[in-house]
């Protein structure tokens, strides 16, 4: 394996650290040249790029936020002349104009290595298949893995998001060993899979590569078990990169080691914006250390996690998995829940399939929760009664909170095709 690694991964802590604070310095100082934004908020907060002496020395510089990244729409944060970006991408905001992000050649080229060393890690090598189902567009996922899988040298199957029969008989008759794709929309493979009479333990896939949304130690075992494959996570966000920030690595499974000699990552409190010491749960915080187009400074994930030392490759820090997103956050009746939260008790509960959907209404002056949960196939009226029970007190003693439940018949809830959205809101409505 250590033969495989690049460069890079076979650093020592101390040589990396000693890499990040040149990157970093060259960073701040490209920033403050180059971007008005970051000049008047460096200014502001009385910092300047020669003040950083220690990698700890940036605790000292403002944070980014996605708002302000909208208030540049489209290319105010841009650090290169239009000419020299080859590639945009944009993530669709929820709200308003989307946030766009500009890549330099140099830039994909980094892109491309990072996601090559995350595929690695994840088991993949030259000669592999790999059975992209990321969507392919302005959403960084299926482009992102797809150069990646060309640069480690594998042969890439560009099958994007939708059209889920076809991508069943893709897998069947190309025989890809490795694919990358939301968990959600594993989940709507394998059923597909099962609907056509394929069982999902015999194709010649073994590896399976999940991001782009939460999900669970739980799923981890529902996927592996029904597919017989690794599965393992992969993180990233377009403000960031894309795909390929972080990658857990399959010897280990223990979170997700950050490619720290690109991505430099802070965990800091939410409410106060302090930074807070290694092992602490957190909002995840990225400074980039080699982007040319749009250095980010200090950037606000709104992800929920905490920081670990390294294992499978010492040198370089792990995030623990990402179950919770500060704007996925359901505060019912003053007790925070998050959609993976759920996730876990469904699938540790016979009768119901991984399918929810978490609907949010208001009587009175209160909010209410209604978990919708699917039946699997082979469930009897006995059973979804006994689940809806169990999922309910399960939901009072670990979370905390009452909630309604719901169990629908099988293949009801609307499936993924790539991000799933879990939560209706149906609080302006009623
Ligand atoms: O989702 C990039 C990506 C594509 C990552 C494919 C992995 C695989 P965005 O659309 O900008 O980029 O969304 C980024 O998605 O801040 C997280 O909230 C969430 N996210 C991404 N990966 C994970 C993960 C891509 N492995 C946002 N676990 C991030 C949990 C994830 N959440």
């Amino acid at each position: 394996m250590t033969d495989l690694l690049d460069t890079a991964e076979r650093l020592t802590r101390e040589e990396l650290e000693a890499l990040q604070l040149t990157r970093l310095r060259e960073t701040l100082r490209r920033a403050y040249d180059r971007v008005p934004f970051y000049r008047d908020a460096f200014d502001k907060a009385g910092v300047r790029p020669e003040d950083l002496a220690s990698l700890a020395d940036l605790a000292r510089f403002p944070f980014t936020t996605k708002a302000d990244l909208r208030d540049h729409y489209p290319f105010g944060m841009f650090a290169v002349p239009e000419s020299e970006i080859r590639r945009l991408h944009a993530s669709s905001g929820t709200t308003g104009l989307p946030t766009v992000v500009g890549y330099t050649e140099r830039d994909l080229d980094t892109w491309a290595d990072v996601v090559a060393r995350s595929i690695r890690a994840a088991g993949g090598r030259p000669g592999h298949k790999v059975h992209v189902a990321y969507g392919y567009g302005l959403f960084t996922g299926g482009l992102g893995a797809h150069y990646g899988a060309e640069r480690l040298g594998c042969t890439v199957i560009p099958a994007s998001g939708g059209m889920t029969e076809r991508q069943v008989r893709l897998i069947q008759d190309f025989k890809p060993e490795i694919i990358m794709v939301t968990p959600s929309y594993m989940l709507t493979l394998l059923d597909e899979m099962e609907r056509q009479g394929v069982d999902p333990r015999s194709t010649s896939l073994r590896t399976g590569i999940f991001g782009a949304e939460p999900w669970t130690e739980e799923m981890r075992r529902e996927i592996e078990e029904r597919l017989g494959i690794d599965a393992v996570d992969i993180y990233g966000l377009s403000e960031v990169m894309g795909p390929g920030v972080a990658q857990e690595c399959v010897e280990t499974k223990d979170g997700l080691t950050v490619w720290e000699d690109h991505f430099l990552p802070e965990v800091v409190d939410p409410l106060t914006g302090e930074v807070l010491p290694e092992g602490e749960f957190g909002e995840l915080v990225f400074t980039s250390l080699t982007k040319e187009a749009m250095p980010v400074v200090r950037y606000r994930t709104r992800d929920l996690t905490r920081l670990l030392p390294g294992t499978a490759r010492p040198a370089f820090r792990r995030m623990e998995k990402v179950t919770g997103r500060s704007d996925d956050m359901i505060i019912l009746r003053g007790v925070n829940l998050y959609p993976a939260q759920i996730e876990e008790i469904l699938l540790r509960t016979p009768g119901v399939a991984p399918h929810f959907q978490l609907r949010l209404t208001r009587e009175g002056r209160l909010d209410a929760l209604t978990v919708r949960a699917e039946a699997r196939r082979d469930a009897t009226p006995a059973e979804r009664e006994a689940a809806a029970g169990a999922i309910v007190r399960a939901v009072k003693e670990n979370i905390g909170v009452s909630v309604g439940i719901e169990i629908v018949d099988p293949e009801t809830l609307e499936r993924s095709v790539g991000k799933i959205k879990r939560i209706k809101d149906l609080r302006g409505t009623a």
